[in-house]
């Protein structure tokens, strides 16, 4: 259960602390009042409230000096300045020591509770900010990498287990999940932290370059082999070499990739000599390589040779748990990279976000909210900083389930007319002549009930 908001106001004429008091429980509201700064502060000596409101102008301790010694007790506390026409100059002050906003009395009563609505927000979303970072900081991250979820917790102990040791690992992950950050995190965890940690991407060059590359080569090896050249076997010597998708070696570097291990030597290309090396192999592959093996792709003598300690990175829609956790992270990198004050991210979105399946898994995500940061005009994520696509397919499936309680007649109309007009402007394509006629209405019509709908078309054609 959510721990309900209590509100604490603050003000010397009894009939505000009178109307504040009934208008607020009316609405649900847990109300404290109190008529002085003093009887106020001695209140926090046994509790603590969320949420204030404040009289600026009051006899004994004044407004100003109340907000400070409250914003002293609780840093956190959202507080709402009450103030006379006459003062709105100390009220401006007032929020430059850091209230959340001011009314001017008289009040009307919706406007004061949407500022009270809006700051409960701004409070929840502040306490949402405060837990994710405690979480951050403390158990849910291992050098840079973030997850709550039992497979990422058990996924830090393989790490810090398998970390100083020199055995060979084997990451095997979709793309997008991690694994060469998970790389990185297992040498700098190991007493060869300090030394290369070099990358080969096994597929992106031809495999006589390839080779050159992993093994140098002398001086006429080849055309064009005008110089010797060491190759990165040896850059990473003492070091970590990460093979990033090793199951695009083709099988005679394989078959070199088997030697190297095996001997802990190799020969430059054209050369004569062994080179002897220390260096621990980290393997990634997003393939299957026990598949590849049965279709004869994969040697399976390397395979058991790369596969000493294997680590398999979980999909992000296995683990939803962390998307929360993982979005505030980096919502934290991209805002500051943009130097932008970011307050948060907005439940729909989480909820949205949350729900959708992430094919590009972590890296998506990572994306995804750099480019909402990059786009917000505001201080916060909402859903209109998200790609269309997230929003469609979302609405969607809230479309799809069926109505439950909370949802009025009319609601529940309205919800099923959108589902039909959206499943007919798919299946027509976007052409709203074609969808009229499928739903048996005037094009016109149609176009109205769009546009009253607020359906987005832009994806739909
Ligand atoms: N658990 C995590 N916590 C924080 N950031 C993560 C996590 N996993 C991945 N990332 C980030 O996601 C991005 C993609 O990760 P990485 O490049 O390691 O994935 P990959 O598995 O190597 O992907 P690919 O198969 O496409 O090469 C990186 O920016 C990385 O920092
Ligand atoms: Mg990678």
């Amino acid at each position: 259960m959510v721990q309900k908001t209590t509100i604490h106001v603050i003000d010397d004429e009894p009939i505000i602390l009178e109307v504040l008091g009934e208008l607020l429980t009316s609405e649900g509201y847990e109300v404290e009042i109190s008529s002085s700064g003093e009887e106020a502060l001695d209140k926090y000596s046994t509790r603590s409230f969320g949420l204030v409101l404040l009289d600026l102008l009051m006899p004994g301790m004044d407004g100003i000096e109340v907000l400070k010694k409250i914003r002293k007790i609780e840093p956190h506390a959202v507080i709402i300045i009450i103030t006379a026409y006459a003062s709105v100059e100390s009220a401006i002050s007032a929020m430059k020591t850091g209230a959340f906003d001011y009314i001017q009395k008289p009040f009307k009563h919706d406007e004061l509770l949407l500022t009270v609505k809006r700051a409960i927000e701004h409070k929840k979303l502040q306490e949402e900010n405060i837990r994710l970072k405690d979480e951050l900081g403390k158990k849910f991250s291992f050098e840079n990498i973030i997850g709550k979820s039992t497979g990422m917790k058990s996924l830090f102990e393989v790490i810090k287990a398998a970390a100083p040791t020199r055995s060979t690992i084997l990451i095997q992950g979709e793309s997008g999940t991690g694994k060469e950050l998970v790389s990185r995190a297992i040498h700098q965890n190991s007493n060869r932290a300090n030394l290369p940690f070099i990358i080969v991407n096994s597929g992106s060059l031809p495999p006589d370059l390839l080779e050159s590359h992993l093994f140098g080569h002398v001086k006429g090896a080849f055309t064009g082999a005008v110089s010797d050249k060491k190759g990165l076997f040896e850059a990473a010597d003492k070091g970590t070499i990460f093979f990033d998708e090793v199951s695009s070696l083709n099988p005679e570097t394989q078959a070199k990739l088997l030697r190297v291990m095996q001997d802990q030597e190799f020969m430059m290309l054209g050369g004569t000599k062994t080179i002897k090396v220390d260096v621990r192999l980290i393997a990634a592959t997003n393939s299957d390589l026990e598949e590849l093996i049965k279709q004869n792709k994969f040697r399976q003598d390397l395979f058991y040779r790369l596969n000493v300690i294997k680590i398999e990175l979980p999909p992000l829609r296995e683990r939803k748990e962390d998307i929360p956790i993982l979005m505030k992270h980096f919502l934290d990198i991209y805002s500051k990279e943009n130097k932008k004050e970011i307050e948060g991210i907005t439940e729909d979105v989480t909820e949205i976000l949350v729900n959708y399946d992430w094919p590009g898994n972590i890296r998506e995500l990572e994306n995804l909210i750099e480019r909402a940061i990059v786009l917000t005009k505001s201080k916060l994520i909402t859903r209109e900083t998200l790609p269309p696509f997230l929003l469609s397919s979302h609405e969607d499936t809230q479309i799809l389930s069926s109505p439950n309680n909370e949802l009025n007649l009319k609601e529940y109309i309205q919800i099923q007319q959108k589902k039909a007009i959206i499943s007919a402007l798919k299946k027509t394509k976007g052409i709203q002549k074609n969808a009229a006629r499928l739903l048996g209405v005037k094009p016109t019509t149609l176009n109205e009930m769009i546009k009253r709908l607020d359906i987005d078309i832009s994806h739909l054609s």
